[in-house]
């Protein structure tokens, strides 16, 4: 069978990581995919950079937007980062040219999700984005597929791995804030701009797409009530403990009858509660549904491994032909449709 063409734009953490994943398990990924994934141009900015994976034999551009028009790929992995500049210019060159879009920029789908959704739906192509949220997690398949009979009323989590990394850092260590965010950054959990991370924007653009996915409407990103964790001391954290409730960077959504709230800020867990154990660059994400109750995901939400890890479930699900474009509700009804707007606490 014809092996599937990708093309990846960036190859950075994320790039790098898929690049070594379809290698190292090419065989059980062709078996899942029923016909082998291969990767056949690329994009980044240096050219000679050392990628930790042989990149000669690929075709290589030094525009990523070209990547869309090659006529030898199928699907356009996007793992360059930002909501608009090139990011946003290759999702519609991709879907223009009537081919799948896999990519991991949160940033992107929370402010053009809705919009990107209706014009791959349009041309009967996937938008896939499992590596968006909580990295590893399987957060997306399981709210679209897992959860798909259920109304599901609230969606919350600790959904940024540098500020959980941070934190539990600071009060396992007793480390310095700003001696842990720049471990995060060597360990590729960070943004390419990391006040994202510790201003919890980053937190915010993954709340808004399980929002939008878990009750079914398009979420105004910006709406969102977002306070990071800079102000949070040594001291916060020795008391908070002392008092037996952990400090978490907690996301948190909910239909009421004003509509949806949505915000991210820090919190005080009680320590005999499941999401104040999930520690260091792990994410959780809670789901409550009004038949299955209340159910929780818990894994590594950054880094190469298990970003790379959700990219190739996307491209074997692409592969199998098996992916719904669906962003909620339907993508065309969301496009059009004034956004909820969201009380903030
Ligand atoms: P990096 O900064 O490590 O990599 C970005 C890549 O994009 C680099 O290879 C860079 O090239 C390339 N790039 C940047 N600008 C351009 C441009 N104009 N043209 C061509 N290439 C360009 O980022 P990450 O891999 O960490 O993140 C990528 C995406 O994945 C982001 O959207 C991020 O939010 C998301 N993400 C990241 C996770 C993580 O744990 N790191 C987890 C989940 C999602 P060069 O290398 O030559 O500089
Ligand atoms: N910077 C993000 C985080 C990457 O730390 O969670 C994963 O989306």
């Amino acid at each position: 069978t014809r092996p599937l063409s990708v093309a990846i734009a960036g190859l950075g953490t994320v790039g790098g990581g898929v690049l070594m994943m379809l290698r190292d398990n090419a065989d059980i990924i062709a078996a899942r995919a029923g016909r082998p994934i291969a990767v056949t141009a690329v994009s980044a900015r240096d050219r000679n950079k050392d990628r930790g994976v042989p990149t000669a034999g690929l075709r290589w551009y030094d525009d990523p937007v070209a990547l869309a028009a090659d006529p030898a790929v199928d699907v356009v992995v996007e793992l360059i980062g930002g909501s608009e500049g090139v990011a946003l210019a290759l999702a519609e060159a991709t879907f223009a040219a009537g081919k799948a879009l896999v990519t991991a920029n949160k940033a992107l789908l929370a402010v053009h999700g809705a919009a990107l959704a209706a014009s791959a739906e349009e041309r009967g192509v996937a938008l896939a984005f499992e590596a968006a949220v909580a990295g590893g997690i399987p957060v997306i398949k399981a709210l679209r597929e897992g959860l798909a009979g259920n109304h599901v009323s609230a969606v919350a989590g600790i959904l940024n791995g540098t500020c959980n990394y941070i934190l539990t850092q600071m009060r396992e260590r007793g480390r310095e804030f700003a001696e842990v965010l720049a471990d995060a950054q060597k360990l590729g959990y960070a943004e390419a701009d990391p006040s994202f991370d510790i201003d919890g924007i980053d937190a915010a653009h993954k709340l808004a797409i399980l929002a939008a996915l878990a009750f079914g409407r398009p979420v105004a990103f910006d709406q969102v009530h977002v306070e990071g964790i800079r102000r949070i001391s040594a001291v916060d954290i020795a008391f908070a403990n002392e008092l037996g409730y952990r400090i978490k960077l907690l996301g948190i959504a909910r239909q009421t009858e004003a509509g949806i709230e949505a915000r991210v800020h820090p919190c005080m867990v009680p320590q005999t509660v499941p999401i104040a154990r999930v520690d260091g660059v792990f994410n959780a994400v809670v789901a409550e549904g009004d038949f299955v109750g209340r159910v929780m995901l818990q894994g590594r939400g950054a880094g190469a491994g298990p970003t790379a890890s959700a990219i190739v479930a996307d491209l074997i699900d692409i592969a199998r032909n098996r992916f719904t474009p669906v962003w909620g509700a339907s993508a065309s009804e969301l496009s059009t449709a004034p956004s909820v707007p969201m009380s903030s606490h």
